[in-house]
């Protein structure tokens, strides 16, 4: 089989390096991938949002499976642009059409969602530029914190926490009326603030039938200690020692299951994966929010968790057979460790040389913002690589991920150090 994966990131490289081991992958390709995707396949000079070239490419080259990593080309309608055109609409997709991506691309929506199939989420009420005065009327009644969220995608800056009224009146005001966040902040939900700590949940469905993946927990903050401005992610493990049988249970019976089945009710077709960013409150989870896609870096702890040939499960998924592929989790931790340039989340160089990258050799570098030019390796993005170790328990793991980062310099390089600390001490307990 010949698959092109779309995307540049952590996560494209893990689908590529995963989906290369499997006997049913033929030729692969990576677009635009980065300089470690190399090893995998062949990169290719096309954008995420360049549809027609993707087409094109996807013809020409003969590719049966499109895998799309980030969500832009699916909220932007990539599925539907392919179920439209006579020589693509064969080739299976893995990732919703533009209606199913509404769960990540409308926090309203999704909202809206949830509420109409009984999923445990956190009250809501949202406000437009119309209903402003509503909006601010509701923050006098409300208790604090309280969250704000920006409606459409905001490159995982549009929500903000705020501490008191005025603050959250300042930010409401902010979003609605001097569109902090464009078109995205026309409609903005004012949240009710849950206590607990968060979760990452992973399925992988056909619409009808899912397979659960392992889950995750993910590091957001720059700073140690979740200190300082949000980021992409600064690093993840798995499993998460407070996702006791009993609460991925409830997970299960409360949240993903509620899931697929309201897709099936409301008719919209649903192919792909789902991220269910969860709250655990108590013993009880509460959805955060909706991804239509898998996380970044969590795909780089989840992935190699699992020992199924991954080109398999997506060709089920693809074809409607989920039901008769059952998951195989390896027993094994994974932790990894995100390397980012100097400045980020802010604004940081690019083009600075990376050494060490083949000296470490018991963990796995994961390349995502790198180029190559001649023979170096060159940091070409805010995120530019994570570490994965592997072992039999969490400690192992974030022993060979660390002992893994200590190789790896450029000029400028940062990580955190405290990255699974807390989730060990959880184990302790
Ligand atoms: P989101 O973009 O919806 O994932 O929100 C970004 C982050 O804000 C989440 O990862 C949480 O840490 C935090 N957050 C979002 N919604 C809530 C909520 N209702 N209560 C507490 N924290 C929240
Ligand atoms: N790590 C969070 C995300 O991928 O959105």
């Amino acid at each position: 089989m010949n698959i092109l994966i779309i995307g540049s990131g952590g996560r494209e490289f893990t689908f590529a390096w995963k989906i290369s081991q499997s006997p049913n992958t033929e030729k692969l390709f990576i677009a635009p991938g980065n300089a470690g995707t190399e090893q995998f396949g062949e990169n290719v000079e096309l954008a995420g949002d360049d549809f027609d070239g993707i087409g094109k490419f996807v013809t020409e080259n003969r590719i049966d499976m499109v895998i799309v990593g980030p969500e832009a080309p699916l909220v932007d309608g990539i599925r539907d642009y392919f179920e439209n055109d006579e020589s693509l609409k064969e080739v299976m997709l893995i990732g919703p059409g533009k209606q199913g991506a509404m769960l990540e691309g409308s926090k309203d929506f999704s909202k809206e969602f949830m509420n109409r199939h009984e999923i445990p989420t956190a009250k809501a009420a949202t406000f437009t530029q119309n209903t402003l005065k509503e909006g601010i009327e509701y923050l006098g009644s409300s208790n604090y914190p309280i969250v704000l969220k920006a409606d459409g995608l905001a490159a995982g800056k549009g929500v903000v926490i705020a501490n008191d009224e005025e603050e959250a009146v300042a930010v409401l005001t902010e979003m609605l009326v001097n569109k902090k966040f464009g078109a995205a902040s026309s409609k903005v939900l004012i949240e009710e603030f849950l206590e607990g700590i968060e979760l990452s949940v992973f399925v992988l469905t056909d619409g009808k039938d899912y397979l659960l993946f392992p889950e995750a927990k993910d590091y957001k903050r720059i700073g140690e200690h979740d200190t300082g401005p949000n980021t992409g992610g600064m690093g993840a493990v798995s499993p998460v020692g407070f996702a006791s049988d009993d609460f991925m249970d409830r997970v299960e019976k409360k949240v993903v299951i509620p899931t697929i089945e309201g897709l099936q009710q409301d008719n919209i077709p649903y192919l792909g994966f789902i991220f269910i960013g969860l709250m655990k409150v108590g013993n009880e989870p509460y959805v955060i929010e909706y991804n239509v896609r898998m996380g970044d870096p969590e795909t780089q702890v989840v992935i190699p968790r699992i020992k199924n040939d991954f080109t398999e499960l997506l060709t089920s998924a693809a074809n409607g057979t989920l039901s008769k592929q059952k998951i195989d989790i390896d027993e094994d931790a994974a932790a990894t460790i995100v390397m980012v340039s100097e400045g980020y989340p802010g604004s940081y160089e690019k083009g600075r040389e990376i050494h060490g990258l083949a000296d470490v050799t018991d963990a796995l570098v994961v390349h995502a913002g790198t180029k190559r030019k001649d023979y170096k390796i060159l940091t070409n993005g805010g995120r530019v690589l994570s570490v994965t170790g592997r072992g039999q328990y969490l400690g192992d793991a974030l022993r060979h991920a660390y002992d893994g980062v200590q190789y790896v310099t450029w000029q400028g390089a940062y990580h955190r150090t405290d990255i699974g600390k807390d989730v060990l001490a959880d184990h302790i307990d």
